[in-house]
């Protein structure tokens, strides 16, 4: 079946014969009980039984087989955000001593959880830029190189590792690689020989902006090790927030490709605006990233930004003229939304590393929501000529 079906007959969860919800379905229930101790006992029950929903539910399990099917892996872990699985994929695959690798292109929740936490648990880490092939060669090396954790594109900047190059540095150091694939989407980079994938279910998955969940996905094997840290760690997702994230998924594909498709015609107007420094979009055939996505993904998203030939005031000043751009930092959602990028992703940034990462004053980042497109081209047109006269 094809994943455009597949999202609509969504794969089913059995549950044992006896094995049964207290609190009927959307399975909301806390807990499911056995009718018997040994019933409860039996390998087929404690394999694939149900007993406490912070270990395992109907309805996230449903998920959690409906993501790996997306991402062609073969299991998955739902949690309650995308940190959350970030998280998970990085606390469960590392010790003390062990040394992990990030890009100063990355998410700034991610560059902090490396950066500021996870030295309070003995994790050494360096920072390299991601398109730095040689750093990474020499940093891969090192004894202590344990895990890579990078992004495609990049969030804010929208940059395109070359998967190939990376994936095989790390292979061949035994570096266990963690892509969050957010931006990419489930159905992106699942033919890469990447070891394990983490998602924000908050954004296109879910896609309406009213939920927020997260997943690790990966072979049978890796789940199964991270699966006593999920469970331990209770960032389980909830059975109601799984449903809605089923049910976003039943439009994803069409979402997806109506987000690209306006999301180019944004970028491809802005470029055409004498304000605009530079456009950051793969789909654009001028992006340096534009080759590598054009072979490494099936569509860019709706996320783009931008450099206007300004300072910050004026940034600011056109941000604020938006009107149908809300003021936020999430993305993947229904309306649109924009922000001004070194204040809410690059502030932890020295501006040396601002620099490297391609981030001004004036760079703004859009997510293109489902709104009409010629809509949002009237709104940008208006807020250019209310900033900039
Ligand atoms: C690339 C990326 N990774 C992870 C996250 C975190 O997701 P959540 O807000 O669900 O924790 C986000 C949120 O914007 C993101 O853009």
């Amino acid at each position: 079946m094809k994943k455009e079906s597949r999202v609509i007959h969504q794969p089913s969860v059995d549950l044992p014969e006896g094995n049964e919800s207290l609190i009927g379905p959307v399975y909301r229930s806390v807990k499911f009980s056995f009718p018997s101790i040994r019933a409860a006992m039996t390998p087929e029950a404690r394999q694939e039984g149900f007993d406490y929903s912070r270990d395992a539910n109907p309805t996230t399990r449903q998920l959690e087989k409906l993501c790996a099917e997306l991402q062609d892996r073969d299991d998955a872990i739902c949690v309650s955000t995308g940190m959350a699985a970030i998280w998970l994929a990085l606390i469960g695959n590392l010790n003390a001593g062990d040394r992990i690798v990030f890009f100063v292109e990355s998410y700034r929740p991610t560059r902090t959880m490396v950066r500021e936490r996870l030295p309070h648990f003995g994790i050494e880490h360096t920072m390299l830029s991601i398109h730095d092939h040689d750093a990474m060669a020499e940093t891969f090396a090192r004894e202590d190189t344990k895990l890579l954790v990078f992004e495609a594109p990049t969030n804010p900047m929208l940059q395109v590792p070359d998967l190939d190059a990376i994936l095989e540095l790390a292979r061949a150091n035994g570096v266990t690689t963690v892509l969050d694939n957010t931006f990419g989407g489930l159905h992106n980079h699942g033919d890469y020989p990447v070891d394990l994938f983490a998602h924000s279910l908050t954004k296109y998955a879910s896609g309406h902006g009213d939920v927020m969940g997260g997943v690790v996905v990966g072979d049978k094997q890796r789940i199964a090790s991270l699966k006593p840290w999920a469970v331990n760690m209770g960032a389980t997702l909830d059975s109601d927030t799984a449903y809605l994230i089923l049910r976003g998924l039943r439009t994803y594909f069409l979402r997806f490709e109506r987000h690209c498709e306006s999301a180019l015609r944004i970028a491809e107007y802005l470029q055409g605006r004498p304000e605009v420094e530079r456009v950051f979009y793969p789909a654009l055939e001028s992006d340096p990233g534009h080759a590598l996505a054009s072979r490494q993904m099936n569509g860019c998203g709706g996320v783009l930004s931008f450099t206007l030939a300004c300072g910050r005031e004026q940034a600011w000043a056109f941000v604020d003229a938006l009107e149908l751009f809300a003021t936020v930092s999430s993305v993947g959602s229904t309306e649109s939304l924009v922000a001004p990028v070194k204040l809410y992703f690059g502030r932890d940034l020295s501006e040396a590393e601002a620099d490297s990462a391609g981030i001004t004053d004036g760079t703004v980042r859009l997510s293109v929501g489902l709104e009409h497109t010629e809509d949002l081209i009237a709104d940008l047109e208006q807020a250019f000529a209310d900033t900039f006269g």
